[in-house]
């Protein structure tokens, strides 16, 4: 039997400030589903963890401008999320918060480690404090124009149009989002990760990594060459995990990034508490043999190929990532949906529009995994009716029906088979072994084109074997043809398991539930259920298209 390996399917958090958009739904969350998918399928041990990021200037920031608290803004968006992933089929073996007991004591016991290892250190600097609002101004209270690209609107924490992570302080003419007011700098003291110390080591070991995007090591490798940063992982804020060391007094909060990477470790852990064996996260965390991947958009990348490295090697004896295939943007209609201020169709509006997997489907085939994708309703429609139902829905009702009259209730015992059978099912199975290996290289747009292919060889093999007009002349051949058409579907069907969960488990009844990565077998005497649509198709003209856009962070 082959060796379970121990995959870590670690998913970005998200902010819970606000609604996702399907950018961040094709950035990483379907992406993250249909490997996890796969890699069970493939018989190894997933576990797919994420929560929503609780804390934050996002949150804050939100919170304000609607006059409630944080904790109302997170509970509205915490449950929506639940729900969309619940109605999108995302298999999470957990999705938590960073809100939790367990994150906070994760996170101080990993600050109290590595304070001890001597990477993390306290200094006084100067940062902004709006004089209108009297609060000093982290992150995403100040914005300006970025030093690197000129972006007009970029944010304390980062800006979004280069993906460069800044310090406010970095800002030219900076102004208070709170007040509009010019900050003046002050004095405040805050702890320190010193990055610096690990840019030799995470540099060294990112030259190890193998069979990452071209576009996520190029990046990593810019920014490892300017040197890392030591970035202040404590805000002048009240919201946040506290500090486990008393010296900074009351009103500062650790940062929100540097603990909400430490969320993949604390969700691990919590999981591990659930199932009722404290100890099961170690399997993934400490296990060189286990595999982590890090689904993300691209604005995630330092933080997942170098920031968080960096902590794991401060701390000592955890699994450092094996990839971070982090995706590029999805832009909506010309429009950046992904996340920040663009717009784009929120989750919600899409989920309002078109079936789960319909909506999966288009997702997946056009993935940004090498450059930014552009999407629209119409091309999100035209994929649905062009290719999902024409090749997949309509495959399957086709032979369903065929098979209904041609066969009665069941699946027959058939006789002699010609060459075109055999090929049509050794196709089907080397487009499960190709589909398998773009898969493991995340290349998840291949592998669902790998499937649809072998889709339509199918149905390339019903018309040239035309089992409708065999039916009374040669019965036999008609059965042999229907049957063999019926078990290259059983394994086309395997293949879309991890992409369309719903319309793959509606034919359990035929097939038997998807388990194995494999093509199973459709034995004599398989009760044939009536043809029903896997999907319907899209009827723009009578949809109404005036739901909301998404909201900016
Ligand atoms: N909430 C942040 C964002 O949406 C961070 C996501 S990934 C994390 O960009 F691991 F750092 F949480
Ligand atoms: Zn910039």
């Amino acid at each position: 039997m082959a060796v379970r390996v121990p995959v870590l399917v670690a998913v970005a958090w998200p902010y819970a400030s606000g609604s996702r958009h399907l950018g961040h739904l094709a950035g990483a969350y379907l992406p993250a589903d249909v490997y996890a998918r796969y890699q069970r399928l493939a018989g190894n041990d997933v576990l797919m963890v994420s929560g929503s990021d609780v804390h934050g200037t996002p949150i804050t920031v939100r919170a304000d401008a609607e006059g409630v608290t944080p904790s109302e803004i997170v509970e509205r968006y915490h449950s929506e999320f639940c729900d969309q992933w619940e109605m999108l089929g995302i298999s999470w073996d957990l999705y938590t918060t960073t809100g939790t007991r367990n994150h906070a004591e994760v996170t101080q016991d990993m600050f109290l480690v590595q304070l001890k290892n001597g990477h993390i250190d306290k200094r006084v600097s100067e940062q902004f404090y709006d004089p209108v609002g009297e609060r000093f101004l982290p992150d995403r209270y100040i914005e300006g124009t970025c030093p690197r690209c000129g972006y007009g609107a970029a944010r304390g924490d980062q800006c979004e149009h280069c993906g460069s992570t800044l310090d406010a302080t970095d800002l030219i003419e900076p102004r208070s989002r709170i007040s509009g007011a010019v900050p003046e700098l002050r004095p405040t003291e805050h702890f320190y990760y010193r990055y610096s110390d690990f840019t030799e080591r995470v540099a060294d070991w990112l030259k190890t990594r193998r069979g990452w995007r071209p576009h996520v090591l190029n990046s990593s490798f810019g920014w490892t060459n300017e040197g890392l940063k030591d970035r202040a992982i404590t805000r002048d804020l009240d919201w946040g995990v506290e500090l486990p060391v008393d010296d900074l007094g009351e009103e500062k909060r650790i940062y929100v990034w540097y603990d909400a990477v430490i969320g993949y470790l604390s969700a691990s852990k919590e999981w591990a508490a659930r199932q009722g064996d404290p100890d099961a996260w170690k399997r993934w965390w400490h296990n060189d043999e286990s595999r982590h991947l890090y689904f993300v958009g691209k604005d995630n990348i330092p933080f997942h190929a170098m920031l968080w490295p960096a902590q794991l090697m401060g701390y000592g004896g955890l699994h450092l990532p094996d990839n971070v295939p982090a995706n590029q943007y999805v832009t909506f209609s010309g429009a950046k949906m992904a996340a920040g201020r663009g717009v784009g169709l929120a989750i919600g509006e899409g989920l309002r529009l078109f079936e789960p997997d319909a909506l999966r489907y288009a997702l997946a085939a056009a993935l940004p995994e090498h450059a930014d994708t552009e999407v629209s309703i119409e091309e999100i429609a035209r994929r649905i009716n062009d290719e999902l139902v024409a090749t997949w829905g309509n495959l399957v009702n086709r032979v369903l029906s065929l098979a209904q009259s041609a066969l009665g209730g069941a699946v027959p015992k058939v006789g002699e088979r010609h060459s075109s059978d055999a090929a049509l099912l050794s196709a089907a199975d080397d487009a499960l072994r190709e589909e398998a290996d773009c898969i493991e290289r995340v290349e998840l747009r291949a592998g669902l084109r790998c499937a649809m292919e072998a889709a339509a060889r199918v149905n390339a093999y019903l018309n040239s074997n035309e089992p409708w007009k065999l039916a009374s002349a040669d019965p036999d051949r008609a059965a042999a043809v229907l049957v063999t058409a019926l078990e290259a579907m059983a394994g086309v069907r395997t293949g879309l398991a991890p992409y369309l969960p719903f319309s793959t488990a509606a034919l359990d009844d035929l097939f038997g539930p998807v388990e194995r990565w494999e093509r199973p077998a459709v034995p004599p005497g398989t009760r044939l259920p009536k043809a029903e649509p896997l999907f319907a198709k899209v009827d723009l003209d009578a949809m109404d298209l005036a739901g909301d856009g998404a909201e900016p962070d």
